[in-house]
C-alpha cells in the first residue's frame, strides 16, 4: 500500500495519483516536480502510486448504488476514497500504455463509480456526489512517440470522467518523446511545467 504524505508541514489539499509501472520512471520523475510546485504553493499533498496498492478492477455489481460506497471490496480505495472526499485537488499521470491510458489507471479511475447517483429507473439522469464543491484538476501524460496523434485517447480518458465526476481540468500536460527510464529529468523546460502547474493547482483550491 502506497499512502506517502508528502509534505507534513502544510495540510494535504491534492491528491497525486501516478499510474506507471516503471518505478523511477518518467512519470514518476514528473510526479515528484509537480509535488515540489504543490509545496511552493505552501500546499500539502499525498502521493498514490497505484503500481504499489491494492485495487480489484470494478465488477460493474452496482452494490454502491445502495450505499453510495463501494461496499465490494476491501482494498487501497478505501483510504484512497477519503482523500478523494476530503481534497479539492487531483492530479493525475500515466505514460501512454498502446494510445491509452495505463491498466492501472483504469482500473482505478473505474472505482470512482461509486461518486454517481442515478435516477431510477435506468438508463436516466445521472449526477456526481463530487460536482459543484470546486474540485480542479491537472492531468498529465508521457509518450515515447513526438507526434501528439500517438499519444491517441490518454489524456482524454482522463478528462472526461473526471469532468463527469466534477472536476474542472484547469491544465493539459502532454508529454512527448521520451521513452528512457527517467529520461524527463534531461529536459528543463518540461520539469519546469511540471512544478508551475502544481503550483497552479494549488493555488487555485487554495484561493
Ligand atoms: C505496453 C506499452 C505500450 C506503449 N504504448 C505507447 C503508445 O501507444 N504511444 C507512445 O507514444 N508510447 C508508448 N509507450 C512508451 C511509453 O509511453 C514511454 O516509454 C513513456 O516514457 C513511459 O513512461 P514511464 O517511464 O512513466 O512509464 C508504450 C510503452 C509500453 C510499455
Amino acid at each position: 500500500m502506497a499512502f506517502e504524505i508528502t509534505e507534513n508541514l502544510f495540510k494535504p489539499k491534492v491528491l497525486a495519483v501516478g499510474a506507471s509501472p516503471r518505478k523511477g520512471g518518467n512519470s514518476d520523475v514528473l510526479l515528484g516536480h509537480f509535488l515540489a510546485g504543490v509545496k511552493r504553493a505552501s500546499a500539502g499533498a499525498v502521493e498514490i502510486q497505484l503500481r504499489d496498492c491494492q485495487i480489484t478492477p470494478c465488477i460493474g455489481c452496482e452494490l454502491c448504488r445502495q450505499s453510495g460506497q463501494c461496499t465490494r471490496f476491501n482494498d487501497d480505495m478505501v483510504g484512497i476514497y477519503k482523500n478523494i472526499i476530503e481534497f479539492r485537488g487531483l492530479f493525475l499521470i500515466s505514460p501512454v500504455h498502446n494510445y491509452n491510458i495505463t491498466a492501472w489507471m483504469k482500473g482505478f479511475i473505474d472505482r470512482l463509480y461509486c461518486f454517481y447517483d442515478f435516477v431510477e429507473p435506468r438508463p436516466g439522469k445521472w449526477s456526481s456526489k463530487l460536482a459543484n464543491q470546486g474540485r480542479k484538476a491537472v492531468i498529465a501524460a508521457v509518450a515515447e512517440q513526438s507526434n501528439k496523434e500517438e499519444m491517441g485517447v490518454t489524456l482524454e480518458a482522463m478528462e472526461k470522467p473526471l469532468e463527469a465526476l466534477g472536476y474542472t481540468i484547469i491544465q493539459k500536460f502532454p508529454v512527448l518523446g521520451i521513452f528512457e527510464k527517467g529520461k524527463v529529468a534531461d529536459y528543463p523546460e518540461i520539469i519546469r511545467s511540471a512544478e508551475l502547474y502544481g503550483e497552479k493547482l494549488a493555488r487555485e483550491i487554495i484561493s
